[in-house]
């Protein structure tokens, strides 16, 4: 087997923020260098508890978890706790984390690192760009020291999910946006920024059956059943403790998408492009010239793509155009169950 990828993660942790981390922490493909916390579904602070929390419960407190800026570079900040939740877990309750962040920002964890293993890292941003923004303004050299950049974020010829034109991501640091686009423009076009936008991860449906097969997978029981009709107060009595934190979690979120005329559903955008950041060939491309709009009256935060060269720039994204999605979300449930099933084993061992 080739060697894991090794993952800057930043993230603004959240419910499909979790999935991602999930996932990766069940990819024996996958090593996450750090996880950096970023203001966005819900305050930094609450951010970097969630980070810290889920990695501790999946026996990875090992993994540096930094704290990023307070909020967006000038706009001020917008959290989303009505879609993931008071605590951006939606309704689960993680144990208390006793790990403690590292004593570098975020953004200084991106510059130290990709400086420690230029042109190894993988930066995967499923929030808002502040942070990757802060690091590439004080290092500007920082772009070419990457491997890869994948985002989640933007919306490009799909409505928008927060203002009739802009993604969530893109939406809470406009100004981020613009400046990480900008940078990337230097970085030759097969290493160009992939951008996974809300065209592609709003075909990314997970449904309650999901998270009935995954707890079977995780050998978990009694079996998971999440139902639309359920008692608003219900939550997972499952035995596998990943398992039920993720299904307390995630029922927020099909609750979120029910109450706003989606299904009783979730769109699983991070853990999308965790999976992209794996392995580029789950999907195809389209290259363009990407810009944001932030000085709109009506479309700040848009993401626009320049299909055909008219601005005369050169292409600074490949934004992600077809995938197969019940393969992903196969193989979605399939590695959370498998590190499930370990994290269980394990505290078994260990409540011996
Ligand atoms: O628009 C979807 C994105 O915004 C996802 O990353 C979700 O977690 C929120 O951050
Ligand atoms: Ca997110």
């Amino acid at each position: 087997m080739n060697a894991p990828t090794r993952l800057i993660v930043d993230v603004d942790t959240g419910i499909d923020d979790s999935f991602a981390l999930l996932y990766l922490l069940g990819s024996e493909d996958a090593e996450i260098v750090a996880v950096l916390s970023t203001a966005g579904n819900v305050p930094t602070a609450q951010v970097t508890i969630n980070n810290l929390a889920w990695l501790e419960l999946c026996g990875r407190g090992d993994i540096e978890v930094a704290v990023g800026a307070n909020g967006p570079l000038s706009a001020p900040l917008r959290t989303t706790e009505d879609t993931h939740g008071p605590q951006g877990l939606g309704y689960a309750v993680l144990p208390q984390p006793t790990h403690r962040p590292s004593d570098r920002t975020a953004a200084q964890a991106w510059i130290d690192l990709t400086r420690e293993h230029p042109g190894e890292l993988v930066g995967l941003v499923t929030g808002p760009l502040t942070n990757l923004a802060l690091a590439i303004r004080a290092d500007p050299e920082l772009p070419g020291r990457l491997r890869r950049l994948v985002v989640m974020g933007g919306a490009f010829q799909h409505p928008g999910n927060t203002t009739p034109v802009a993604e969530w991501n893109i939406s809470v640091d406009p100004e981020a946006a613009a400046e990480v686009f900008a940078a990337f423009s230097a970085v030759p076009e097969d290493r160009a920024p992939i951008v996974c936008g809300l065209d592609i991860t709003e075909r990314i449906i997970l449904r309650p059956e999901h998270l009935h097969r995954l707890a079977e997978l995780a050998d978990s029981a009694p079996a998971e059943i999440i139902r639309t009709d359920d008692h608003p107060s219900t939550r997972s009595a499952t035995s596998n403790p990943v398992v039920r934190h993720l299904s307390d979690a995630v029922r927020f979120y099909f609750e979120f998408h029910r109450d706003h005329g989606q299904g009783f559903i979730a769109h699983m955008h991070d853990p999308f492009a965790a999976a992209v950041a794996l392995d580029p060939g789950i999907a195809t491309y389209r290259s363009a010239t990407v810009d944001v709009e932030t000085e709109g009256r009506i479309t700040r935060g848009q993401t626009v793509a320049d299909w055909h060269g008219l601005w005369g720039r050169s292409p600074n994204a490949r934004i992600t155009s077809e995938t197969d999605v019940d393969a992903f979300l196969d193989d979605l449930i399939h590695r959370i169950a498998g590190m499930a099933k370990v994290v269980a084993a394990s505290s078994n061992r260990t409540d011996r």
